[in-house]
């Protein structure tokens, strides 16, 4: 496969801004919280494969959307992988080229920087079609369905009829309507992060703040505040929304890896094959 680094610089107007706030101006906040996922990305990319290889794919290209930290590209390449992963965060992708390279995998990984939503301008020199697509961690629902549809659109124009398309470890409406949590909050390092949500189950619309503080023994001190709304599917929202993109959903689990069967209590993992 060839591929060519090229800088599709993302248009700062069309951006929503809290994606602009959360991943650009405040990556290093929303980094930490990347990486606390990076030790369980094996145990993803373990099931994602095996998986695979019951369609016959044991190696070949993959397409990483909204690739973040590189976490998953980086665990597939080590499987033998050649990945591509595109996301807006240009402190994210040097954060993920520097990990390729700590594993050993910088000649089997490309990160380029790009919207997904224009996602052809942005991978236009990969002459070779995609045999797997991945997008994880609620990387879908920022802006609106249809452009939603048109990146899975244009990803399954980039691919080869068979190829198989996860979307994994995302938040669901099932999952809301039984175990909707209005406010949490996650301690890191010496960073507090709040969350506080809310849920309209008629829009399936879900706002959230994250305040950040930083601990100093038993003070906090406020350090930064995000808000943003995203758009949360139902497993059959986003078959549909698929099946229009010509991705035919084959199987849903709550875990690629144990395969436990999906659940509203477990997240939404969905394998899908281009048809
Ligand atoms: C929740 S993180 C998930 C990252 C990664 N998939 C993972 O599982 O660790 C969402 C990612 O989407 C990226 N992103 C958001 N909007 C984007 C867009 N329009 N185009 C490309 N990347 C985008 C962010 O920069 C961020 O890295």
């Amino acid at each position: 496969m060839k591929t060519h680094i090229r800088k599709a610089e993302p248009n700062a107007k069309n951006m929503s801004d809290w994606v602009k706030k959360l991943f650009i101006e405040r990556s290093d906040l929303f980094l930490k919280f990347l990486d606390l996922r990076w030790p369980r990305t094996e145990e993803l990319v373990n099931g994602m494969t095996k998986i695979l290889g019951n369609y016959g794919i044991s190696s070949g290209s993959l397409l990483d959307l909204c690739c973040g930290n590189g976490r998953v590209s980086i665990h597939m390449a080590m499987k033998g992988f050649k990945t591509v992963g595109v996301d807006i965060s240009k402190p994210f992708l040097e954060n993920a080229r520097t990990k390729a390279e700590q594993h050993g995998v910088s000649d089997r990984t490309t990160f380029l920087q790009g919207d997904v939503r224009k996602l052809k301008k942005v991978v236009w020199n990969v002459s070779e079609p995609f045999d797997v697509v991945v997008n994880v961690w609620t990387s879908i629902g920022y802006t609106s369905k249809d452009d939603d549809l048109n990146i899975f659109e244009q990803a399954r124009e980039l691919s080869r009829q068979g190829a198989i398309l996860f979307i994994a470890e995302t938040m669901h409406a099932e999952y809301l309507s039984v175990k909707f949590t209005p406010t949490s909050y996650t301690e890191l390092d010496n960073i507090l992060m709040l969350e506080d949500r809310k849920y309209d189950p008629t829009t399936s619309n879900l706002s959230t703040s994250w305040i950040f503080y930083n601990k100093r023994g038993q003070n906090l001190r406020f350090l930064d505040r995000v808000d943003f709304e995203n758009h949360i599917y139902s497993l059959s929202e986003l078959s549909s929304l698929l099946r229009k993109a010509r991705w035919e959903t084959i199987a849903s689990y709550g875990n690629l890896s144990t395969l436990q069967p999906m659940s509203p209590l477990t997240s939404l993992n969905i394998v899908a094959k281009a048809q």
